[in-house]
């Protein structure tokens, strides 16, 4: 599975891409001593990056809820009111926006009305994944979690086992408000019966959800529909809808698995024959990136090979095709009335097989290394670099699952790669996007022979071989509170080469510049219980600008954020 690495740099200098970006660069006369440039065009904006793009998402599922996120609230191990403190601060760390819940496909089985009332009177059933739901943690455990955590809730609704007035009503729940309610009619102002349960379990105040996922996966665990039985679907739940949310609703329809354009095309056509669009606010996409280039979930998360490494990066990388098709097929335009419907990647991440869980009913938990750090930052720099189209994405799953940013088995805790890549991409939220050019050589897969393996739990298809993976790339933004401030983030995926690239702003001066750095000499480095803190990020030394450019070299298999104050 070994490649050589030089054979395939060499070749992989002569791609048109590399070639033609280097001519159309700020660089013309570049310097011949650097291996790439980057190009800053802070002349071409591209969007607001939403701060929702790095939210998360939590499902009752192994060992996620239970352990993961619930402990109770008589355990040993540090909470508050019962879920786990070290969760907690952990999502606090990476400032998340939005936590999504309860499933997947957990979602369309659920009755939220068996998570509400006193713990011991909960009804345990049989659920998703096969395994028993103790409904220890219900809708206001979830609440309580969001609002330890200071982040929105976005639910999931079940669509497929429940009826639409089990939907309204959920949101009635949740955003009614306690006390006499004033409505549209010539009845006197009564109480509202939702409301007035809400607040006998515990909380008065309503929860105002805006965000809803109006089903899960529907082309598979969620129901094996085609679009167009799920548009009718979805026109009936949405047909009407209690009105109570502070901020508008945001629906979320059921999109594609991975790169189904199919079924986003057929969608739309189905949704919008009907000219109602009630709260139509994005388009769920998952994509997982699988482990093994030959089956879905598979490969290990630990031992890989410089081939399997590469290969996993390259296909992680089409994340960026992904958004960019199905934003085609949804096919906004500018008539009057027509939502701009955006995309919510409310599933992604890399999805390995059952080797490294941390025990069998943990089911999906899985170990992360400094690959999955660097697909954590190649992923952020597409949503970034796309951010006039993604407005919400989450990492699945927070804990203890597929490419999760913290591990916990009882008392025992860390935190991932992947949490550290979070962090350091902060200072782009809410900034201004702008084009970077990166020029570099790209890097041939060497296991480009066979196609893609895509898929969630319940539906696997493929798509065509991707054949080269970027040399370096990235994204930039300008600071919305300071114009001269600029964050440019990079990844170098190549495993033993740095890459020195040229830093240039179009029509300004870089002043100086502050780096931190994520990189291991070992691709397959990790935290464990015993060693929380073996990757993490440090400050990088940065050499003083040149005529207003930068020369900054990224080490192998590297994540960077560069903060550039412009003179
Ligand atoms: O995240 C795990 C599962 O993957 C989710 O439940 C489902 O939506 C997807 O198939």
């Amino acid at each position: 599975m070994k490649i050589t690495r030089r054979a395939a740099l060499k070749s992989s200098a002569l791609t048109a891409t590399a070639l033609a970006l280097r001519s159309s660069s700020l660089f013309s006369q570049a310097s011949a001593s650097v291996d790439a440039h980057i190009d800053i065009l802070p002349d071409e904006p591209i969007g607001i990056i939403s701060p929702e793009i790095y939210s998360h998402f939590i499902e009752h599922l192994g060992g996620v809820i239970y352990d993961g996120v619930w402990v109770g609230p008589n355990s040993k191990i540090p909470n508050t009111n019962g879920i786990r403190q070290s969760f907690i601060d952990t999502m606090r760390a990476v400032q998340a926006p939005v936590l999504r819940w309860p499933g997947g496909c957990f979602a369309d089985s659920y009755d939220w009305r068996d998570g509400l009332g006193p713990a011991d009177k909960r009804p345990a059933r049989s659920g998703f994944w096969d395994q028993q739901e103790p409904n220890a943690y219900g809708l206001h455990e979830f609440m309580h979690t969001c609002r330890a955590i200071g982040c929105k809730p976005y639910l999931a609704a079940d669509m497929r086992s429940l009826p639409a007035r089990d939907f309204y009503q959920e949101i009635e729940y949740c955003n009614a408000p306690a006390g006499l309610v004033r409505s549209n009619s010539a009845a006197p102002a009564t109480p509202n019966a939702l409301a007035a349960q809400r607040a006998a379990n515990g909380d008065v105040e309503p929860f105002n959800v805006d965000l809803w996922g109006v089903g899960n996966e529907s082309w598979g665990c969620g129901g094996n529909l085609v679009p167009e039985e799920y548009a009718a679907m979805f026109r009936r739940f949405t047909a009407w809808t209690p009105s109570y949310s502070r901020t508008p609703l945001r629906f979320v329809a059921v999109g594609p698995n991975g790169d189904d354009v199919d079924w986003t095309r057929r969608l739309f056509k189905s949704l919008y024959s009907n000219s109602e669009r009630r709260h139509l606010f994005g388009l769920s996409v998952h994509y997982y990136t699988s482990g093994s280039p030959t089956e879905f979930a598979g490969g290990d998360a630990l031992k890989f090979s410089a081939g399997e490494y590469y290969d996993l990066l390259t296909r992680g990388s089409i994340m960026e095709r992904v958004v960019t098709d199905h934003w085609a097929a949804i096919g906004n335009t500018q008539e009057p009335g027509q939502p701009q419907v955006k995309l919510v990647v409310d599933e992604w991440g890399a999805w390995y097989g059952k080797h490294t869980e941390l025990a069998p009913e943990y089911n999906f938990s899985q170990q992360s290394t400094m690959r999955d750090a660097l697909l954590t930052g190649i992923t952020l720099d597409i949503f970034q670099r796309h951010a006039d189209k993604v407005a919400v994405a989450n990492l699945a799953q927070a804990i203890n699952c597929i490419h999760s940013l913290m591990l916990a088995q009882e008392d025992k805790f860390t935190v991932t790669p992947a949490f550290h890549v979070f962090r350091m991409y902060l200072p782009h939220r809410g900034s201004q996007a702008v084009r970077a050019q990166f020029s570099a050589p790209a890097i041939p897969n060497p296991l480009a022979d066979t196609p893609i393996p895509v898929g969630g739990n319940s539906y696997i298809g493929s798509l065509d071989a991707v054949k080269l993976l970027a040399g370096l790339s990235g994204s930039a933004s300008i600071s919305p509170t300071n114009p001269k401030l600029l964050t440019l983030t990079v990844v170098n995926p190549h495993l033993d080469q740095p890459i020195a690239a040229e830093i240039a702003v179009a029509r300004a001066a870089i002043a100086s510049s502050v780096a931190t750095v994520l990189a291991e000499p070992d691709v397959h480095a990790h935290n464990d219980f015993a060693h929380p803190d073996a990757v993490h990020p440090s400050p990088a030394g940065t050499a003083a600008p040149v005529s207003g450019r930068l020369t900054h070299s990224f080490p192998p298999a590297s994540v960077t954020t560069l903060q550039l104050t412009l003179a």
